[in-house]
């Protein structure tokens, strides 16, 4: 069992100008590995699981599934077995479960293999309602009967799991690999229609069919399942971090910077680079590089944000505040949440001017910010804060910076290796030391 997080009071100090210039090596894709990490409970054999991100998500799924009894064995800090043979509850009322928006992948993997689970239901960052209801629905299409009870927890539960067609009203990441664990061990076959086509969705499958599943068509909306009687041991590398990618991407752009993402899928990145591009910047692929060069000035744009392969969601924090720093107008509309525009206030502190009017932040581009002390309202907009304070002149404190921690594995340390001037620090003493180091 990983050591529960101390959830000590702790910020980024970061003192702003110096531009980001070097390599860094992307980890592993956390949504992908909030699926897999689930998954793997699936079968009664060792699975190992290679280039799991070392952060505070993964190591809630891996102490619930250990909470259940599945063997968790820590090979490295990005390598764990996973045994489920050992699985002696279908019952996650993990406190911590609480805190992650995936740990409804539980019910999905627990349903799937033993026809039954109880887990709390999903927490995770507010960016706006986030029922689960296309969950539910397609668990009921399986034949199970689902029921909400008292201090919300979800119960599933079936005699058995038969394969049926499903249409997602609208395109959920979460819904189509949740509804890929319930059904790859259902008898008969499933089609998921109106998939969500990420990434992380391939990975997910990719997995599964390693462990013996047989699933069709991932990444394009139209997904088949043919049910199996098993599923067996498998190791698997997840793949990397499409958004973690860009948001040093991002990091580039917005200081003026010179910086190559590694081990990346450029293909993968495909529209975070088209934008840059669109903003001035300098755009190099390799292999299994991006090389971003910033611009003197970055020049405004307009940003819609889709389900794959359109702009993610998970990017639009970050380059918001990099279109703050433009010259010109831009307009950012966020087409996937109801609620994601909580840092501009935040920004606002540190001179940016956005305006928000519904799903739609209209930003008026400035010279400069100033450092300044905000808060990180969630995990992607925190990191996006970062980036602001990493421009700005002066310096910044980011509280709150556990938001960040959830999905990005040694922020500042990838940072500082970067030549940035970036801290984690738990009082003033230490704040304080940092300013006469740095200023
Ligand atoms: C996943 O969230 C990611 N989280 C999110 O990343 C990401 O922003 C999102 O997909 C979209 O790409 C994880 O993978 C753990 P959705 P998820 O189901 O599955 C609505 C991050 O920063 N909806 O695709 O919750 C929902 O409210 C996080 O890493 C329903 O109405 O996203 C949203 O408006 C933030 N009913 C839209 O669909 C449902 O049953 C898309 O949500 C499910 C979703």
């Amino acid at each position: 069992m990983k050591s529960e997080e101390t959830e000590t009071v702790e910020e980024y100090i970061v003192k702003g100008g110096t531009p980001l210039k070097g390599e860094v090596r992307i980890s592993g894709a956390k949504n992908a590995a909030l699926g897999i990490l689930a998954g793997a409970i699936m079968a009664d054999e060792p699975v190992t699981v290679e280039n799991v991100p070392d952060v505070r998500d993964t190591h809630v799924i891996l102490n619930a599934i250990e909470g259940v009894g599945a063997g968790v064995k820590e090979v490295d800090k990005n390598t764990y077995i996973i045994n489920g043979k050992s699985i002696h509850s279908i019952d996650i009322q993990y406190e911590q479960v609480k805190k992650i928006r995936a740990s409804y992948y539980l019910i999905g993997a627990l349903l799937g293999k033993y026809h039954e689970a109880k887990v709390a239901l999903p927490g995770g960052c507010d960016i706006g309602s986030r029922p689960i209801d296309m969950h539910i629905k397609g668990f009921k299409a399986l034949g199970a009967e689902v029921d909400i009870m008292a201090g919300g927890v979800v119960w599933a539960r079936a005699e058995k799991l038969t394969g049926a067609n499903i249409y997602f009203d609208m395109v959920s990441v979460g819904a189509t690999i949740n509804l890929m664990l319930a059904a790859c061990m259902a008898e008969g076959d499933t089609i998921l229609e109106n998939a969500a086509k990420e990434p992380h969705i391939v990975d997910v499958a990719n997995f599964l069919n390693a462990m013996g599943a047989s699933i069709k068509g991932a990444g394009t909306d139209v997904i088949r399942i043919k049910g199996v009687e098993k599923l067996h041991s498998a190791t698997y590398s997840i793949i990397p971090d499409q958004i973690e990618a860009g948001t040093f991407m991002v990091g580039a752009a917005i200081t003026g910077g010179d910086v190559t993402v590694c081990d990346v899928i450029p293909k993968h990145l495909e529209s975070i680079s088209a934008k840059l591009m669109e903003m001035g910047c300098t755009i190099e692929e390799g292999d299994d590089t991006v090389r971003v060069i910033g611009a003197k000035r970055l020049t405004s744009t307009n940003i819609k944000t889709l389900p794959y392969p359109g702009f993610p969601t998970d990017m639009q924090p970050q380059i918001a505040v990099a279109l703050a720093l433009a010259k010109g107008t831009s307009m950012v509309t966020e087409s996937v949440f109801d609620n994601r525009f909580r840092y501009i206030d935040e920004l606002a502190r540190m001179g940016g001017h956005g305006k928000v009017e519904g799903n739609t932040v209209y930003i008026d581009g400035v010279e400069k910010f100033s450092g300044a002390q905000v808060a990180a309202p969630d995990l992607r907009a925190g990191a996006a804060l970062v980036l602001a304070a990493l421009a700005a002149e002066g310096f910044s404190e980011i509280e709150d910076i556990i938001y960040i921690q959830r999905g990005y594995e040694d922020f500042d340390g990838k940072l500082r290796s970067l030549g940035a001037s970036i801290q984690i620090v738990s009082d003033d003493r230490e704040a304080q030391k940092f300013r006469l180091k740095t200023g």
